[in-house]
C-alpha cells in the first residue's frame, strides 16, 4: 500500500492525483488535523509528528511513504530516510526539477508555510540544478488555517492572497511553485492574482508522476503491494482508506470536494 501523510487535508490533493496516476495501488492516508498547521511549529516538533505519522502508516501496511506535506518534507525527510527502511518520496524533489527546467526568465517564486520557506530547501535544490535562477520565497502562514476552514472563495482569503502575492508580482517571476499541498485548493484565486502569464507548478502533480516512475522501476516493492492487495475489495476506490487525527464538519466537506465523492474519514489517535 502507498502511505501518504500531511498535517491535514492538503495532502489529499496529492492523494487524489496519485489515485488518478496509479489507480492500481491502494492508498492509506493520514491527515494530522489535530496538530495542523505544521508550518508554524519548530523543526523538532514537526519531525516528532512526522515520525509518528510514518509509524502509523507502516503499522497499517504501507510499503512506501509519500510525505505529502512540504513543511514535513523540508524539515524531516532526511531523518525519516535515516530511521525507516522503506522508500520515502517527498513533495519537493520533483517539483523543484519541474520549476528549474520550465522557467524561461529564470525568476521563480515559491509560496509555502513559514517552515518551508525559511528552510531554503527550494532555493537550494533549484540552484543545484540551475545556478542562474533567482528564487523569491514568500511565507503565507495564514493560508493553511483559511483552507482547513473551507474559506476557498471568501473576500478575506482574496485580500490575504493579494498581500502575499503582490511582492512576487513585482519580481516579475514567470514560474510560481505552490510549495504547500493545501494551496492547489486556491489555484483559481492565485492564478488570477499572480497573472495568467505565470506558470503555476502544483507539487501534487509532480509528486504523483515521480511516485509512478519510482513504482514502475521498483518491482520488489510493487510485488509486495500486489500480494497485500489480494485482501482488498474488488473496486479500486473502496480499498483506499483515509485516517485523520481529528474530524470537523468543514474537513469532511473539503475531503468530499477534493475527491468528488463521499470520503469516509476514520478518526484515530495515531
Ligand atoms: N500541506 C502542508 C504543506 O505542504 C501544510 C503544512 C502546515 O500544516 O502548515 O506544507
Amino acid at each position: 500500500m502507498i502511505g501518504i501523510f500531511d498535517s491535514g487535508v492538503g495532502g489529499m490533493t496529492v492523494a487524489r492525483t496519485i489515485e488518478q496516476v496509479c489507480p492500481q495501488y491502494p492508498l492509506l492516508y493520514f491527515g494530522d488535523v489535530a496538530h495542523t498547521p505544521y508550518g508554524s511549529k519548530s523543526s523538532e516538533t514537526i519531525t516528532g509528528y512526522s515520525r509518528r505519522n510514518t509509524e502509523f502508516l507502516l503499522n497499517q501496511g504501507a510499503k512506501v511513504i509519500v510525505v505529502a506535506c512540504n513543511s514535513a518534507a523540508a524539515t524531516s525527510v532526511d531523518t525519516l530516510r535515516a530511521e525507516y527502511a522503506v522508500p520515502i518520496i517527498d513533495v519537493i524533489t520533483a517539483t523543484t526539477r519541474k520549476a528549474a527546467e520550465g522557467t524561461v526568465n529564470r525568476r521563480i517564486g515559491i509560496i509555502g508555510t513559514r517552515a518551508t520557506v525559511q528552510s531554503g530547501i527550494y532555493e537550494k535544490q533549484i540552484k543545484q540544478l540551475r545556478p542562474a535562477c533567482q528564487i523569491y520565497g514568500q511565507a503565507c502562514p495564514l493560508l493553511v488555517p483559511l483552507i482547513e476552514e473551507g474559506w476557498l472563495n471568501q473576500r478575506e482569503t482574496k485580500m490575504i492572497l493579494r498581500r502575499y502575492l503582490t511582492p512576487l508580482r513585482q519580481h516579475q517571476i514567470d514560474t510560481l511553485i505552490l510549495g504547500c499541498t493545501h494551496y492547489p485548493l486556491l489555484t483559481h484565486l492565485i492564478q488570477k492574482r499572480i497573472g495568467k502569464r505565470v506558470h503555476i507548478i502544483d507539487s501534487s502533480i509532480e509528486t504523483a508522476r515521480h511516485l509512478k516512475s519510482f513504482l514502475d522501476n521498483s518491482p520488489e516493492i510493487t510485488s509486495t503491494i500486489r500480494k497485500k492487495m489480494q485482501d482488498c475489495p474488488p473496486h479500486h476506490l473502496e480499498k483506499n482508506r483515509f485516517f485523520v487525527s481529528d474530524s470537523t464538519p468543514p474537513l469532511q466537506k473539503l475531503a468530499n470536494g477534493i475527491f468528488g465523492r463521499k470520503i469516509n474519514l476514520i478518526t484515530t489517535h495515531a
